[in-house]
This record gives structure tokens, C-alpha cells and sequence, in this order.
């Protein structure tokens, strides 16, 4: 072999060692971002969620979705659960606040946080169980399933000592939800069709959310300093979209931004307390709120 054979392998060697390393890498952080070690995998394989657990199933996602015969009467991707009506709930409204603007509408993705984080159903009860067979169109708890934990009951969520994650059906004392974002929503700008909208805040308090047609659908967002700018990730703060429907706006043809529990909580990430980006120096609320 001649040295310069040799030299040339030597290189081919180097360059696999890095593009293995670089793979490795990439696989890492993707392995790191782990639903599977938060308390949302209330399954019987998370023994560091002693608070929730049902020995029914080691499934995690099942509890929220189902890839099929999901729930269409909310707002939530392939929701495997029965939800409550907005109308069981108190909202933060003009009652709670004097300088609120937002009008609230309670049919969005809300509803599927609450129906676990209201405390009025079991956390398993669910339209497709795992397996074959098992749909219940009203919901069902999982076969053989036994809750262990403290801050359950029958496994309905509970509060006890220190912990409030049962928010209950008064949300008079939670930031607000199905909310308009803008305080009061966003003023003018294109129609539903155009790719961008150049519509502004009505109330300036708030920063601009950014915005674009995804799907043929309008999709809103705020831009947060993780990621790109410009495009929706889910770092950035989501804002849902309602078709117009709201008093004022049903002649722009613009679909209005909403604040849901969603937009400041990823029920997936491994950031404490499910926040969309950690609130170091409240990131969370300075994202949105022009303060
Ligand atoms: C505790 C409830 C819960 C569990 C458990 C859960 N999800 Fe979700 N998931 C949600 C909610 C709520 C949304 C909608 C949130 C949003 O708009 O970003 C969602 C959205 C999604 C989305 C679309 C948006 C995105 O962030 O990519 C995917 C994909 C998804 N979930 C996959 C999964 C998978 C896979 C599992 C199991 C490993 C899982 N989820 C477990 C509640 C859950
Ligand atoms: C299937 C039931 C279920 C659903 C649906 C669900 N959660 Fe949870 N969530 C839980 C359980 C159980 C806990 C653990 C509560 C505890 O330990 O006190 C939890 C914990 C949390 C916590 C952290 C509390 C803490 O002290 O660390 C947040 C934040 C949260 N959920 C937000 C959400 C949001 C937002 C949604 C919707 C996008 C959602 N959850 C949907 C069951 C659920
Ligand atoms: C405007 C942003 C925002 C919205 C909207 C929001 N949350 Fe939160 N939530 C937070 C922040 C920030 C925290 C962390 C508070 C802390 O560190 O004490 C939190 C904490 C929580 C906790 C843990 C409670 C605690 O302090 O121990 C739960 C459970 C929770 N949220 C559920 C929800 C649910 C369910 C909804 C919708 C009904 C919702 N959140 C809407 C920002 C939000
Ligand atoms: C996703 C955007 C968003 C985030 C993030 C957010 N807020 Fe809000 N907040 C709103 C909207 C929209 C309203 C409703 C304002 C209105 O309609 O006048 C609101 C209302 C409020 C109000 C009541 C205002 C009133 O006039 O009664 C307070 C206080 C508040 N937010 C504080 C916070 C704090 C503290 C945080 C961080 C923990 C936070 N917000 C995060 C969007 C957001």
C-alpha cells in the first residue's frame, strides 16, 4: 500500500469516526427531550411519578391520545378522552379584572388540560383503551387499573399539602384562558387567505404575535428568543386560532389568536412545570406581555 493509499484511508477512517460522533449527538438530543420521565406519564413504568400511577398499562401516550376514533369535539390532536363543556367552567373575566380586554371563549384546547386538571374524572378514563377492543365513545377507566398516590382520588386528580395542579372549575383565580390575544385580538390585516397578516395588537401592552398560513389555515405565535425566528416551533408561544365568529370581528375574515393553557405549557417537554421555555427572569410572561 503506498503512502499515499494509506493517508487517503486514514481520512476515510477520520471522517466516519465524526459523522458517527455528529449522529450520535443528534440522537442524544433527541432522546433527551423525554415525556416518559415527567409526571404526564401517569403509566405503571414511571416509578418517579408516585403520585399518579395505575398499574393498568405501561402505555404513556394512550392517556391523552389515541391514533384512532378520537375525540373531534375538541380542539386537540387525536384526544383520547371525553371532555367537560366550556360552560362548566368560571372564566377570569370583567367579574375577576377591571383592565381586562379579551372577550373568552371556552372551546379550545383547554378543555382537553382540564379534563384531567379539573379533578372531575379519572385521569384514566378514556375512549380507545389500549389494545383491541376497549372503545367506549363516553369513556372508560382501564381494565385491572389500580391508582396508587396521595393527590388522587378514585384517579381523580386531588390536591393536597403544597400542590395545586387540580385547577378545579373555577379558573376566576388562573391567568386566563380561551382568551383573545392583543387584548381583544388583532385589528385589521389580510383576509384568511393571504400568506401573511399584517394586522396589529388593538391593545399595544402586548408584542406582536407572528403569523402564517399553515395548512390553508391561518396559525399564530409568539416568537420567543429559543429557536428561529419567523417560524412556528413549539418553543415559541402557540396562540389558537378561531374561526371568526367573536362580535367585531366577523367581517375581517381574520381568524383571532388565542391564549390556552397550550400556549405557555408543552405537555411534552422535560423544562420544569411543562413550560414552553423556563421562566428565567419570567421569559414566559415578558414573551407576551410588553412589560
Ligand atoms: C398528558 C397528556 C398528553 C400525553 C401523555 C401526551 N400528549 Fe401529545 N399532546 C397533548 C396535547 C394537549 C397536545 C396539543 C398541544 C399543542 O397544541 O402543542 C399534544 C400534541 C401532540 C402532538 C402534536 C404537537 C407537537 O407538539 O408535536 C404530537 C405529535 C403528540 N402530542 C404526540 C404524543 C406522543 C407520541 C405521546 C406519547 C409518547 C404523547 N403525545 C403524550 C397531550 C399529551
Ligand atoms: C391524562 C391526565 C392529564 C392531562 C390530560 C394533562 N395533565 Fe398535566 N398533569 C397530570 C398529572 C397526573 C400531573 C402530576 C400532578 C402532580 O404531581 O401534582 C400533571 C402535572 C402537570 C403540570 C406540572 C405540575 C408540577 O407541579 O410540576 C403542569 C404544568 C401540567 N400538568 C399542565 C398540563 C397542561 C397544560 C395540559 C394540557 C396541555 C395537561 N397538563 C394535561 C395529568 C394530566
Ligand atoms: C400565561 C401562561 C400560562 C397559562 C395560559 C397557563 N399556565 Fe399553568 N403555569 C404557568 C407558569 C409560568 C407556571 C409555573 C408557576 C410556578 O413556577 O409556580 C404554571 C404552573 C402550572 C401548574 C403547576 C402549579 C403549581 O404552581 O404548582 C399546573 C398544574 C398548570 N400550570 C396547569 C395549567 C393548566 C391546566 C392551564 C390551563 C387551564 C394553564 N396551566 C395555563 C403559566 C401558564
Ligand atoms: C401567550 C401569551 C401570554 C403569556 C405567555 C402570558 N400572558 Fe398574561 N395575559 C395574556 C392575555 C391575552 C391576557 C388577557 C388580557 C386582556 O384581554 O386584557 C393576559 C392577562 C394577564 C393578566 C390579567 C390582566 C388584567 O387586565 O386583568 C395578568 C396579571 C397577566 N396576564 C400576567 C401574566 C404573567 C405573570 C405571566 C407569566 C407567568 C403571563 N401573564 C404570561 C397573554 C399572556
Amino acid at each position: 500500500m503506498s503512502n499515499q493509499t494509506r493517508e487517503a484511508r486514514g481520512i476515510a477512517r477520520l471522517v466516519v469516526k465524526v459523522l458517527t460522533l455528529a449522529a450520535f449527538a443528534l440522537g442524544a438530543v433527541g432522546a433527551h427531550a423525554g415525556i416518559a420521565n415527567t409526571k404526564h406519564n401517569l403509566g405503571a413504568d414511571n416509578a418517579a411519578n408516585e403520585n399518579y400511577m395505575t398499574t393498568g398499562t405501561t402505555e404513556i401516550c394512550v392517556f391523552c391520545h389515541t391514533p384512532h376514533a378520537s375525540n373531534t369535539a375538541v380542539q386537540a390532536p387525536l384526544w383520547n378522552k371525553p371532555v367537560a363543556a366550556g360552560t362548566s367552567y368560571t372564566t377570569y373575566t370583567t367579574a375577576t379584572s377591571a383592565t381586562i380586554d379579551g372577550s373568552v371563549d371556552m372551546s379550545g384546547i383547554s378543555l382537553a388540560c382540564l379534563s384531567c386538571h379539573d379533578g372531575t374524572q379519572a385521569m384514566d378514563t378514556m375512549i380507545n383503551k389500549p389494545g383491541s377492543g376497549g372503545y367506549a365513545a363516553a369513556g372508560a377507566a382501564i381494565t385491572g387499573g389500580v391508582w396508587t398516590g396521595a393527590r388522587q382520588s378514585s384517579g381523580a386528580m386531588t390536591n393536597a399539602g403544597e400542590f395545586i395542579s387540580m385547577l378545579g372549575t373555577d379558573l376566576t383565580n388562573d391567568h386566563p384562558v380561551g382568551i383573545q390575544y392583543c387584548g381583544g385580538g388583532v385589528s385589521t390585516g389580510g383576509a384568511v387567505t393571504t400568506a401573511a397578516s399584517t394586522g396589529s395588537c388593538r391593545d399595544a401592552d402586548f408584542n406582536a404575535p407572528a403569523n402564517g398560513l399553515i395548512g390553508g389555515h391561518r396559525a399564530w405565535w409568539v416568537d420567543t428568543s429559543a429557536g428561529a425566528n419567523g417560524s412556528r416551533q413549539k418553543t415559541d408561544m402557540i396562540l389558537y386560532a378561531r374561526a371568526p365568529t367573536l362580535a367585531g370581528d366577523a367581517t375581517s375574515g381574520q381568524y383571532q389568536p388565542f391564549v390556552e393553557c397550550a400556549s405557555c405549557h408543552d405537555p411534552h417537554t422535560e423544562n420544569a412545570t411543562f413550560l414552553r421555555v423556563p421562566n428565567t427572569q419570567s421569559a414566559v410572561c415578558l414573551a407576551c406581555h410588553n412589560k
